[in-house]
Parts: structure tokens; C-alpha cells; sequence
């Protein structure tokens, strides 16, 4: 496969473990603050990105590509509210959004056809993310810092069932 896109590939396995560092962090923040609904929905949400990680390793690997596996910096592990988790969160798929756009457009210029079709879900997946995320933090907003409705939210986050398995890459 060409260079180029294996270079953006290995980026994108980065950025993705970076995600879930990065949600590791919020979960344990939620944690000590005992928002436990929203602690597992954040550790869930580490674990998914883990798995987008793996997925485009596996890609690699499939391809017979050079990995290039490269150091993930420490995440955040302090906020000011459970908004500012919900923001940042929001934050961080907006960006992971422009990445995998800018991946897409890069591996649809080089030809890199398998690449693209392995691309369609990570286009599809991101919109459904941040969909929730903006959900989440516009229903935050809403609550302000009224303490039963912080409750209530909590319980909503914590009644996620599981994480999503992404479909695995042919090899
Ligand atoms: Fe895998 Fe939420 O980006």
C-alpha cells in the first residue's frame, strides 16, 4: 500500500489509543467525583476507542504495512465539572472526525481502495459519536449545576449496555 497512507494509517492508530487514554482519564475524574453512571459510560467509551485502534492495526497488519506504533501522550485527569468532561469529549471526536476526513481524502487520492472501504465505517461511526456527545453535553448545559438533575443524568450515562464492536477487517 502506498507510503503515504500507511503513514496516515499508523497516525490514526495513535490517535485513536490516544482517545481512549484520553477517556481513561475522564472516567477516573468521574470516579473519584463518584458520578459512577458516567464513569462507566467514559470507560466503555475508552474501551471502543481501543478497539477503533485495533481495527485499523489489524488493516495494517492484513496488508502486510510497516507499523509504526507511536508514544500516546498522558491525558487530562482533572476538570472543573461534568461538563467540561462532556465538552471535551466532544471536543476530541470533532477532531477525530477532521483526521479521519483528512485520512479518507488522502487514501481516495492515492488509490488506496481497500483503504477506503475500510474508512466508510470510521466516517460513519464518527457521525453517530458525535451526535451523542453533543446530546450529552446540550442536556448538561440544560441541568446547570441543579444536583438531582446531575443525579438523574448520572444514572441515564450509566445505563449504557455495552460497547460497540466494530466489524472485523477482512484478512
Ligand atoms: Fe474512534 Fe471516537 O473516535
Amino acid at each position: 500500500m502506498n507510503e503515504r497512507v500507511v503513514e496516515a494509517i499508523n497516525r490514526q492508530v495513535n490517535s485513536e489509543l490516544s482517545a481512549s487514554y484520553s477517556y481513561l482519564g475522564m472516567f477516573s475524574w468521574c470516579e473519584r467525583q463518584k458520578f459512577t453512571g458516567a464513569a462507566r459510560w467514559l470507560r466503555l467509551q475508552s474501551q471502543e476507542e481501543y478497539m477503533h485502534g485495533m481495527k485499523l492495526l489489524d488493516f495494517l497488519l492484513a496488508r502486510d504495512c510497516d507499523v509504526d506504533l507511536r508514544q500516546i501522550e498522558a491525558p487530562h485527569v482533572s476538570y472543573n465539572s461534568l461538563l467540561d468532561v462532556f465538552e471535551r469529549a466532544l471536543q476530541q471526536e470533532q477532531e477525530v472526525s477532521r483526521q479521519i476526513d483528512e485520512l479518507y481524502e488522502t487514501a481516495f487520492k492515492e488509490k488506496a481502495f481497500a483503504a477506503v472501504a475500510e474508512l466508510q465505517w470510521f466516517l460513519t461511526e464518527q457521525v453517530e459519536e458525535e451526535k451523542t456527545g453533543r446530546e450529552i453535553v446540550t442536556k448538561l448545559k440544560m441541568i446547570g449545576s441543579d444536583p438531582s438533575s446531575l443525579l438523574e443524568m448520572d444514572r441515564e450515562l450509566g445505563a449504557r449496555s455495552g460497547v460497540e464492536q466494530p466489524p472485523s477487517t477482512a484478512s
